[in-house]
């Protein structure tokens, strides 16, 4: 098959888009040209020469010789009207921006067959882990039952500190933030969401349901505290961040983000510091298990560089599974065994929204429950106390 020439514009040059240059400086096979850069910042230092950047959006959006735009920025709003108006122009586009996807996939559909190009964004989902094309490709015909993984570094390497070195969940977050795995506002990470952008990405390619971002229910890591840590430490189990969808028994899907006990014969079980791992189970494989580094500079232009090369021979998303028309819902009343940790003063009225209760404990401090709880009651009683204990998913 003949390679097509790509001609490339990156908006941003930060973490993904710097790596993205030393990559393909040092992939020489692919012959890649970048032609422009546009960043933000016109008062920071740039280690490439002036001529290379540009400030105005347009001298790559309006470039007739630039065919790939890659956006690598870190503003999902502006994202999306770069990336738009690449597709509108008719310049194959290429994007690490999971919120933004998220957000405007139905529209990001619709202009990908409007103007006929393609959006590819590998590097959005778990950043090196190559998962979306397997499920475009890999999992075309044997049947998905479930996807479930760890997909956000950042709350991976908090709850790996507060297990190897025995940090409190506090601890652990401040020394994610020094070493640069945290944001310094990190909520977007601790509170579930980034994971929840990376599993409706996930859900589309896997099982054809496009949602929104507030169909997925999530909860964060940001609620644990010592007694949930300590629990686990004696139980033998991990607790980690699990985006998780699988098909139920009455043929929906059920899909949300919740922290869980890991046990030990899980491969999640030893997925640390800021890695990614996916575990797939189809009818005729069983389950399959992909492992890699979920962020940083290489292994996220690893990807981007893989969706380029992928360009190069024409390949787009063609969304197998939406276009197969199974029609999945998401199953929006399904059951979880969780443990949830109380203040005394919740303890009657947390009671009722549990399905069944298998195990209460109290002391003069607090106390926790375990038991089965809907996803709707468990989404009312966060509605009504965000702020209220914490919500841990048993292991299975
Ligand atoms: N970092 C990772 O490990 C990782 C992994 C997977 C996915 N991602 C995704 O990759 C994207 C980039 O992340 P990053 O870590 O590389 O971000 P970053 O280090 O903060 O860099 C952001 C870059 O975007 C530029 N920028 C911001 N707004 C802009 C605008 N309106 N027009 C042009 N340039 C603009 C900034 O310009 P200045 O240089 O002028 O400030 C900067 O160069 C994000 O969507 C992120 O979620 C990152």
């Amino acid at each position: 098959m003949k390679k097509k020439e790509l001609v490339v514009g990156v908006f941003g040059f930060g973490c993904v888009g710097q790596g993205l240059y030393e990559v393909l400086e040092k992939t020489p096979g692919f012959k890649t040209t970048i032609k422009k850069i546009c960043v933000k910042d016109r008062n920071k230092p740039r280690s490439l020469s002036q001529s290379m950047y540009t400030f105005a959006k347009e001298d790559i959006l309006n470039d007739p010789e630039i065919n790939v735009v890659v956006e690598l920025i870190d503003d999902s709003e502006a994202a999306f009207e770069i990336v738009s108006e690449a597709l509108r122009n008719k310049k194959a586009v290429v994007s690490a921006n999971k919120k933004m996807i998220a957000e405007n996939f139905h529209a990001l559909l619709e202009l990908q067959k409007q103007y006929e190009v393609p959006l590819l964004y590998e590097a959005a989902c778990c950043a090196s882990i190559p998962i979306i094309r397997n499920l475009e490709e890999y999992y075309d015909n044997d049947l998905l039952e479930s996807i479930e993984g760890i997909v956000n570094g950042s709350t991976n390497y908090i709850l790996t500190k507060t297990d190897s070195d025995n940090l409190s969940y506090a601890e652990a977050l401040q020394l994610a933030q020094s070493l640069g795995y945290a944001e310094s506002n990190p909520s977007l990470d601790t509170e579930g969401y980034d994971a929840k952008f990376k599993l409706l990405i996930l859900i589309a390619h896997a099982f054809g349901i496009l949602v929104k971002p507030t169909d997925i229910f999530n909860i964060g890591i940001n609620n644990i505290g010592d007694l949930e840590i300590q629990y686990a430490k004696e139980k033998g189990y991990k607790i980690k961040l699990i985006a998780n969808a699988y098909k139920t028994s009455e043929g929906k899907v059920a899909c949300y983000v919740l922290p869980k006990f890991v046990k030990s014969e899980s491969n999640l079980f030893s997925v640390n510091d800021a890695y990614n791992g996916i575990i797939t189970k189809t009818s005729f494989a069983d389950t399959q298990f992909f492992l890699g580094k979920g962020a940083g500079a290489h292994p996220t232009a690893s990807a981007v560089l893989s969706d380029l090369s992928a360009l190069s021979y024409n390949y787009q998303y063609e969304y197998k599974k939406i276009h197969q028309n199974e029609n999945l819902q998401l199953d929006t009343d399904c059951k979880i065994d969780v443990m949830y940790r109380h203040s005394i003063q919740e303890s009657e009225k947390v009671f009722q929204y549990f399905h069944t209760i298998d195990e209460v404990y109290k002391n003069k401090d607090f106390g926790y429950i375990t038991g089965t709880i809907s996803l709707q009651n468990l989404k009312k009683y966060k509605e009504q106390f965000p702020e209220n204990g914490s919500f841990i998913q048993l292991t299975s």
